[in-house]
């Protein structure tokens, strides 16, 4: 058996097509143009390119879109205060500070000083702690994106079925977790210290892998017929993007894969672009 594939980039194209509409229309309705605010500072090469794509996205979306970029010397005050200054321009309803920081930054400082009305990414202890306990809050945006990859195989709801997550980073294991428990699922929390994972993974109808390590999961790890998810962005020795999954091992036994490139990694902008719109929805009431 192949598994089917489940494409990221189709489903993000039709994803921004609609909330390019629903900025339309909130702008026709009240005036209102979703605005997301990126801060980059240094210059990791690996993060200008995720902030470009960003912001090319929020114009391709009819959003309002400012990039702020600093030199590697800005202090953490300035920072923050470059934050506050934000939390308080009504026309930013998005404010993203890309990560990682320079050393000298406190990255959770800088995270919990964003409004959590603003919080796009989902990084902030209120939008987590909001994720926990099922109340309104900005999702993280690559679990989010998962989530949206499994609505789109109709796995919405995922009672009786059993997900494992290999990875407990704070922006993607741990909050795929909560949001897999809130779709019903039985939820089996892994990592790379996992004793005999193989065991673990076999069971699960779902696998989510989010280790940051090539061939975590490999074809005698998954059970026949499974959904998994890869969200591993890994270069081989020839210097090729793959993920975290042996993707041609394991595309013979499971039944929905996503692919590296255009799976998941397209998937976490077009939830930046959701959760952005939703801000700008809300404080149009
Ligand atoms: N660095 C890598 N991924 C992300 C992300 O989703 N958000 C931010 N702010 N920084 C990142």
């Amino acid at each position: 058996m192949t598994a089917q594939i489940i494409d990221g980039k189709a489903l993000s194209a039709q994803l921004r097509t609609e909330v390019a509409a629903r900025a339309a229309t909130l702008k026709a309705k009240s005036g209102i143009t979703p605005g997301l605010a990126v801060i980059l500072v240094g210059d990791n090469q690996a993060s200008q390119v995720y902030v470009r794509n960003k912001v090319k996205a929020c114009e391709e979306a009819g959003f309002h879109s400012v990039l702020e970029k600093y030199d590697a010397t800005m202090t953490e005050a300035e920072l923050l205060a470059r934050v506050e200054a934000l939390n308080n321009d009504p026309s930013i309803h998005g404010i993203l500070v890309q990560l990682p920081l320079p050393k000298h930054i406190d990255d959770h400082k800088v995270i919990e000083t964003i409004s959590p009305a603003k919080d796009v990414d989902g990084f902030h202890v209120a939008s987590a702690g909001a994720l926990m306990v099922g109340e309104v809050g900005f999702k993280a945006c690559t679990p989010y994106g998962c989530m949206k990859m499994l609505e789109s195989i109709g796995m919405k709801d995922l009672r009786g079925k059993h997900a494992v997550v290999i990875g407990r980073s704070n922006i993607v294991g741990k909050p795929m977790a909560m949001m897999l428990l809130a779709a019903n699922a039985t939820v089996t929390v892994t990592h790379s210290g996992t004793a005999d994972l193989g065991a673990m993974t076999r069971q699960a109808d779902v696998v989510v892998a989010a280790v940051g390590k090539r061939n975590v999961l490999t074809a005698d790890m998954v059970k026949p017929g499974a959904v998994v998810i890869d969200v591993g962005m890994n270069r081989d020795d020839a210097g090729k993007l793959c993920g975290d999954v042996d993707y041609d091992g394991v595309k013979e036994v499971a039944g929905f894969i996503t692919p590296v490139p255009g799976g998941v990694g397209p998937m976490t902008i077009t939830m930046l672009l959701v959760n952005t719109m939703e801000s700008a929805e809300r404080t149009a009431g």
